[in-house]
């Protein structure tokens, strides 16, 4: 594993073998034994769009394992002037140990990748969340034991999150399906893959999808760049929400989960959210230990 661009580029060894030491990090944090394994390491973290989670548990994690990170704002680097990314690559690579970017291309992180000589860690771009969706399967088999036999449901846009998700579910061996409207599928190429490669369903029906789950899982409607569409797609996804109601298809010990930040009212009640808290807000610590374990992977 030399970069973290797209959950795809892992097989299922090298995804187990984060979540393991992900498993690892956390209790020995928890234990007051954690080692400071990237020891006068320095990661970049560049951001082009906002972030609570992502940039504190980054910064956070490279505290605790006893490296540096800094945060680069799209706004002071000359990168939102115009320099180039493959410039731009080359001149990080001779300063840092690795760079964790947030932005809105994939290309773009794929070209820092291409033209830089340090690792590369995907934040968040249009087409992918894979830091998200580790601190996801951490979450799950924490909380079910094991991936066997498991049906994650996720319910709203075919986003970032949905394209991470169902590489991430289905090269664990579990079912994915997702209740989406019309004219917001997820990626393409991706759901070919995942046909061919697990099992993997789409429909409008969203209590057909949420049949027998053991994970449901949603996200905003209007992603980070969509902020104009806001109005067109609260319309378009009425009626893809989590509520009491349709959580009745799913498993009764279903779990929910919600990568942040949650619109009450929207993608999920407030009721389901409260409801199911304890298992979100453990999903957005294991941020933190998913992350040491992939800069420890990369960058040890
Ligand atoms: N889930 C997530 O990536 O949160 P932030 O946007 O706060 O980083
Ligand atoms: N789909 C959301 C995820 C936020 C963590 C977005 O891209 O804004």
């Amino acid at each position: 594993m030399k970069h973290l661009l797209k959950l795809a580029d892992l097989s299922k060894e090298e995804i187990l073998t984060v979540l393991n030491l992900a498993d690892q990090l956390k209790y020995e944090r928890k234990n007051g034994v954690a080692g400071e394994y990237l020891k006068g390491k320095k990661l970049g973290m560049i951001f082009q769009k906002s972030s609570t989670r992502t940039r504190v548990s980054f910064e956070v994690g490279m505290y605790e394992l006893g490296g540096y990170a800094l945060f680069l704002s799209n706004r002071d680097l000359q990168i939102g002037r115009g320099e180039p990314v493959e410039d731009t690559a080359r001149v990080l690579s001779r300063y840092l140990d690795g760079i964790m970017i947030r932005t809105f291309e994939q290309k773009e992180v794929e070209d820092l990748a291409q033209y830089g000589s340090i690792p590369i860690i995907n934040g968040l771009t249009d087409y992918a969340h894979p830091c998200q969706v580790l601190a996801d399967l951490m979450t799950i088999r924490e909380c079910k034991g094991s991936f066997r036999g498991l049906k994650l449901c996720f319910v709203g846009d075919g986003n970032n999150m949905a394209n991470s998700l169902m590489v991430g579910c289905i090269k664990t061996g579990m079912k994915f399906s997702i209740a989406c409207p019309k004219g917001y599928e997820p990626d393409a190429a991706l759901m070919t893959w995942a046909k061919e490669n697990g099992d993997f369903t789409i429909t409008e029906d969203v209590s057909e999808a949420m049949r027998d789950a053991d994970v449901v899982y949603t996200d905003v409607w209007a992603s980070m760049g969509q902020e104009e569409e806001k109005e067109k797609r609260i319309k378009a996804f009425k009626g893809f929400q989590i509520n009491a109601d349709n959580m009745r298809a799913a498993k009764n010990d279903a779990m929910v989960q919600h990568c942040l930040p949650a619109h009450r009212g929207e993608e999920i009640t407030a009721d389901v959210f409260e409801a199911h808290a304890d298992e979100i807000f453990e999903e957005a610590e294991n941020r933190l230990h998913a992350q040491k374990a992939v800069l420890c992977k990369l960058m040890k």
